[in-house]
Order: C-alpha cells, then structure tokens, then sequence
C-alpha cells in the first residue's frame, strides 16, 4: 500500500485554502493545467478561495481547462440542481475559465456510451488530468462510482445507491426529485489523474474515511481504490481524521 500525503486541518474553511495552495501551485508551474472537478458540499470552501485569490492576482484560470467528474442523468445543464449549473454558479461564472475550456458530462445523451467514449476522448486530447478533486460519499463513492463487486474503469452510467439518494436529497424538492441514475468517471479514470487531491470533512465522514486509506482496498469501498494511486493528497479537517 502506498500512503497518501495527510494534511489536517483545524477547519473544513482551512481544508479549503489548503487545497487551493496545491491548486495555486500546479496553475503556475503549468498554466494550461487539466483539473478534475468535483461538486458536493466539501469542495465549496476551496472554490470560493480559488474565486478569492484570483481576484486577489494569486492565480490565473485563463488558460486552465477542467473536467468534471459526473453528471446527473436526465437533468438539463440548466437545471437548478445539475452539476453544470453547480459549477458555474460556484466557480466558472466567477473567474476567468473559458467555457469551452470547461467539460461535463451530459446527462441528457441519448446514446449514452458514445457520450461517455466521447468524453474519455476530449480528457486524453487535452493530455489527461494533472490534478483530479475528489469528495468521498458516505458509502465510500468517488464521483458517482457506487460500492459494487469491481471497480469500474471508464466513463459509464451508474445507479445510484438509495444512501446516495438519501444524502442528495437535501438539494431537491423532494426524494421523488433525485434522479436515480448518473453519469461519472469511472475509477480507472479517476486513477490516470496524475495527482490525486481528496478532500473530507466533517464528523460524519470520519468512519468512511477510515475505511478508505486503513482498511482493505474492495470494490465495496470504491475510494480504497486510491490506495494504488502513487500521488494522492488527503485533506482533512479534525472532525473527519479517524486519529486522535
Ligand atoms: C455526491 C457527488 C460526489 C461527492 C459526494 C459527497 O453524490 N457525486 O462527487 O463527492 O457525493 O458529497 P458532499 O461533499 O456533499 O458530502
């Protein structure tokens, strides 16, 4: 097992600025950086400090292009609760990212394995991912690739887990809202990212993450998966970091 780079920080806002410092580092040794995004809550504090500090002249996003991890199926890019609205209302709208720089998969392809061939293509034409953002789903899930019997390797549809659904529903109107389907990244996606950034906080992620890098690598915990990754970042807050 090769063990993963562990920052803990005091709080999930210091998470944030920890990993805007590996995101402000890569940008300016490689300004045309392939960034792998994510959406959920843990990845808000370090988009608003990305927003701060390019205002701020720390980092310039003109030239960065990003992929995002997933995409809910069936949901339009405008629609209130899809990941493409997500990320512009909480980082392309506010900094300088061209939009034609920025991919997420489409939820509403109707020939869904061309869609997601297609979007493996665009990633290897833009020469891979340097750094891939990952959250970590209370099931252990990376982007949408939920606890199963393998660990999926490409881009794909998933369903998704009624935990899962569960967790979402708080973004929706109502459960009935929550689309059931996905689609993500698959984790030998995710694993050809040069560099891996996973950042978890809060008291409730404390037991799956524990699972992820101290305990065996399973396709029922899909993030243990990383514990193959040769450059992979943990940052945690303490309410999160399973030690005392
Ligand atoms: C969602 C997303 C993941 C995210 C995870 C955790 O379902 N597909 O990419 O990492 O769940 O979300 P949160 O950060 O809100 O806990």
């Amino acid at each position: 097992m090769i063990h993963p780079r562990i920052l803990v920080a005091a709080t999930a806002e210091e998470a944030g600025a920890l990993a805007a410092n590996e995101f402000e580092a890569l940008i300016a040794k490689k300004p045309a950086a392939v960034l792998g995004l994510a959406t959920g809550s843990t990845p808000l504090p370090l988009y608003r400090e990305l927003i701060a500090r390019e205002k701020a002249g720390k980092i310039d996003f003109s030239r960065v292009r990003s992929a995002n991890l997933d995409e809910y199926k069936g949901l339009a890019p405008d629609h209130e609760q899809s990941y493409r609205k997500f990320m512009q209302d909480n980082l392309f709208d506010h900094i300088s990212i061209k939009p034609e720089n920025t991919i997420v998969p489409s939820g509403l392809a109707e020939d869904v394995e061309k869609e997601c061939d297609e979007y493996e293509e665009k990633i290897e034409a833009w020469g891979g991912v340097d750094c891939q953002l990952l959250g970590l789903g209370h099931d252990g899930h990376i982007g949408f690739n939920e606890p199963e019997d393998h660990f999926p390797a490409k881009t794909h549809e998933v369903q998704l887990t009624e935990m899962t659904i569960e967790a979402n529903k708080r973004f929706f109107a109502s459960i009935d809202d929550v689309p059931r389907a996905a689609v993500t990244m698959g984790i030998g996606t995710i694993m050809a990212a040069k560099k891996v950034l996973i950042i978890v906080t809060g008291a409730d992620k404390k037991e799956i993450l524990k699972k992820t890098f101290w305990g065996p690598v399973d396709p029922q915990v899909p993030a243990s998966i990383l514990q193959f990754h040769p450059d992979v970042t943990l940052i945690c807050d303490k309410a999160a970091y399973p030690f005392d």
